[in-house]
């Protein structure tokens, strides 16, 4: 079998933890292309995880000309993921983006008008979406065990876990901080699991009252608050347009007591459902009695039959991909949705900017 062709742009932290280790588990995709505008990391990527013809760029214009590759990651800072996914795009390529989108609304808004211009295929880089406990919560909503899901919680709260790295404090190379980044996952996924992409107004504040303290405690190491331009935490209050509502929370530091990944609570009329002790649990009721109940989502102990390599999300992600272009799978998270989530986020800064109200249309 003739196997699809890929270039990798950006070869830094997740293209090294999550892409590139990912692309090789995929039988159908090979690693032939790979570009940075650090050419040691492109080349190191190259050596790892290349083809042994496997080319090394530091412009990914010129990785764009190779006519034989098929897709693409985009895997730079936020900023860039809007200029090299529509040249890529224009290119002729499928795109893989990684999360948020854009740095911005109007950014993300342009590359689906050129996804549909060009017909190839676009998607963005929220795995959480393959988590076990998302997908039983989906398979589930998709059942109506839920009823009208008309109220939420979506957040990641971070005691502290700014990163420090490439561009991540710079309002200008990330659109923001805390919520563009981690905040952008779990509005994603309320989202998927509601199946609610009709945001009416959103009321929301940014805060950065830690970025001048010294003695950080940051796992990553101490930032330095002369380059830290970006919220550390940001809430909100959404409302959608029928009528559901949306708390939202994301924190890169915060004194809290929490430390969390991407969590929700989810209320239904029928049931509710929340991963807030680390695993999902369904609230309901049956009997006339008040019950929770707990998927099992390992393998309950059973020698050597640790989780299925295919099922951990960074490679589903892959593999879904993969498997729309050719021809044998949908896109789950799709342009359309994806622009939801960059214009959540959009109105949440503009709220903070303007200390009111945003309103969707
Ligand atoms: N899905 C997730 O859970 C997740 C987690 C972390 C990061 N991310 C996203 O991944 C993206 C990158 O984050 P990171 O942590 O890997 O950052 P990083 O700084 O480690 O890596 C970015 C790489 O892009 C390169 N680069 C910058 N401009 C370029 C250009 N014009 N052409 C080619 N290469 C260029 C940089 O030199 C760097 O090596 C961000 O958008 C971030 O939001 C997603």
């Amino acid at each position: 079998m003739e196997k699809l062709r890929v270039g990798i742009i950006g070869c830094g932290n997740i293209a090294n933890g999550k892409h590139m280790p990912s692309i090789a588990e995929i039988k159908e995709l090979e690693m032939v292309a790979f570009c940075d505008i650090i050419p040691e990391r492109a080349e190191a990527a190259a050596k790892k995880y290349g083809t042994p013809d496997a080319k090394v760029y530091t412009d990914y214009r010129e990785l764009l000309k190779d006519e034989t590759i098929n897709n693409v990651r985009v895997l730079t800072h936020n900023k860039m993921h809007a200029e090299i996914s529509i040249a890529a795009m224009r290119a002729g390529k499928h795109v893989l983006c990684e999360k948020p989108m854009a740095a911005n609304y109007a950014d993300a808004l342009e590359m689906c008008k050129v996804q549909k211009e060009t017909g190839v295929l676009l998607t963005i880089g929220y795995q959480h979406k393959y988590d076990p406990d998302v997908l039983y919560a989906k398979a589930e909503a998709a059942k109506d065990v839920f009823g009208e899901m008309y109220y939420a919680h979506a957040n990641v709260v971070r005691r502290r876990g700014v990163p420090l790295q490439g561009l991540f404090l710079q309002m200008d190379g990330q659109g923001g901080g805390a919520l563009i980044d981690v905040g952008t996952h779990a509005v994603d996924t309320a989202l998927y699991i509601m199946n609610n992409y009709k945001p009416k107004m959103v009321v929301g504040k940014t805060f950065d009252k830690l970025k001048n303290q010294t003695e950080t405690g940051n796992p990553f190491g101490d930032w330095d608050p002369s380059i830290y331009e970006v919220e550390e935490f940001a809430s909100a209050f959404l409302e959608m347009e029928n009528g559901a509502t949306l708390i939202v929370e994301a924190s890169w530091a915060l004194n809290t007591r929490e430390q969390t990944g991407v969590r929700y609570r989810i209320c239904g009329t029928k049931a509710g459902m929340d991963n807030y002790d680390g695993t999902l649990k369904i609230n309901g009721i049956c009997n006339n009695k008040q019950y929770i109940h707990e998927p099992n989502f390992d393998p309950a102990g059973v020698a050597y039959m640790d989780t299925n390599k295919a099922d951990l999300p960074r490679i589903k992600e892959q593999q879904v991909f993969t498997d729309a272009i050719l021809g044998k799978g949908e896109l789950v998270t799709t342009p359309e949705t994806a622009l939801v989530v960059s214009h959540i986020l959009e109105g949440i800064y503009e709220s903070a900017k303007t200390g009111k109200p945003y309103y969707f249309n």
